[in-house]
């Protein structure tokens, strides 16, 4: 009897240990959103991890998909949301757990999609989250984010997060959490809407047609993800194809200019 007890004791230990495990990420293993958003749970990591000081810090940033950090949005265009822990001495490592709503009515945007290899994706209490897997050695938690559809006005990304001394408990860790306000831009600077620029195939092999809606010439040009311009072209009508041929696999930047209203858009192209 005293033996089936001390190893029912032990199943059940490692059952918590492996299954209760914080590490994970607080939605994907409690569901729970403690980023300090309205209408997440009351706690956030402050509640459980603290003690240390690190002076750590967290700065959320959003980028367009040429890298060029922004501070509005436009309705429906893709962006990286990054939030990066800064600290003032080295940690063991950092956990992170983020969300972006609508201000109007705290609604969810549902817009994370491709995560960085540190976090994932995870839904709770009736929103998504971008958080870790487990103790993430680097400072940068980041996702693409699809801005939600025109006319949804300002959106605020709520982060919580801390910088650990990595002993497997909660003690000696620095809690920080932040937050920030994206207004929607109003003045469409893109093409999308009025040309209906299209794409494909993408990802590319070699050639591909880029179509836009009106009969304007356009520049056509191709960057890396450096910035670097590497092919630049002008073309007439409505249609024309690229050959990609000569260019290494890789992610590019395909962006268009309506010549005639400097109008400009930008899509990511894969070449494989
Ligand atoms: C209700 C308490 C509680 C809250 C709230 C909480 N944690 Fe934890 N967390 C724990 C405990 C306990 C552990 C240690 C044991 C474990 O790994 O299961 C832990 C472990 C972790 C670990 C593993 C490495 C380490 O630092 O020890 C990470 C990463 C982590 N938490 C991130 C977070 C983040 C980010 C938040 C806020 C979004 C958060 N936690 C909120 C209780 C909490």
């Amino acid at each position: 009897m005293k033996l089936r007890f001390t190893i029912n004791f032990f199943v059940l230990a490692s059952f918590c240990l492996v299954f209760m495990s914080n590490s994970g990420g607080r939605a994907s293993i409690f569901g729970e959103g403690n980023t300090g958003a309205p209408g997440d749970d009351s706690k956030t990591c402050a509640s459980c991890h603290g003690g240390g000081d690190f002076g750590a810090e967290i700065e959320i940033k959003m980028f367009d998909m040429t890298g060029s950090e922004v501070s509005e949005y436009l309705g429906g265009e893709t962006y990286t949301v990054q939030a990066q822990i800064t600290t003032t001495s080295t940690p063991g490592g950092y956990g992170l757990q983020m969300v972006g709503l609508i201000d109007n009515g705290d609604v969810d945007t549902e817009g994370f999609s491709n995560p960085s290899s540190n976090s994932q994706i995870v839904s709770a209490m009736g929103r998504t989250y971008l958080e870790q897997q487990g103790l993430s050695s680097s400072d940068v938690f980041e996702s693409d984010w699809t801005a939600p559809v025109n006319g949804s006005g300002s959106v605020s990304f709520y982060a919580a997060g801390h910088a650990s001394n990595a002993n497997g408990s909660t003690n000696g860790d620095d809690s920080t959490q932040s937050s920030i306000t994206f207004q929607e831009t109003t003045v469409s600077n893109t093409l999308d809407e009025q040309l209906q620029l299209t794409v494909y195939p993408n990802p590319v092999d070699n050639f591909t047609t880029i179509k836009w809606g009106n009969d304007k010439a356009v520049n056509i040009s191709v960057s890396d993800i450096t910035g670097k311009v590497v092919m630049n072209t002008e073309a007439l009508g409505t249609q024309t194809e690229l050959n990609l041929s000569s260019l290494n696999t890789g992610i590019y930047f395909l962006s268009i200019i309506d010549n005639s209203n400097n109008r400009k858009t930008v899509q990511k192209i894969t070449k494989r």
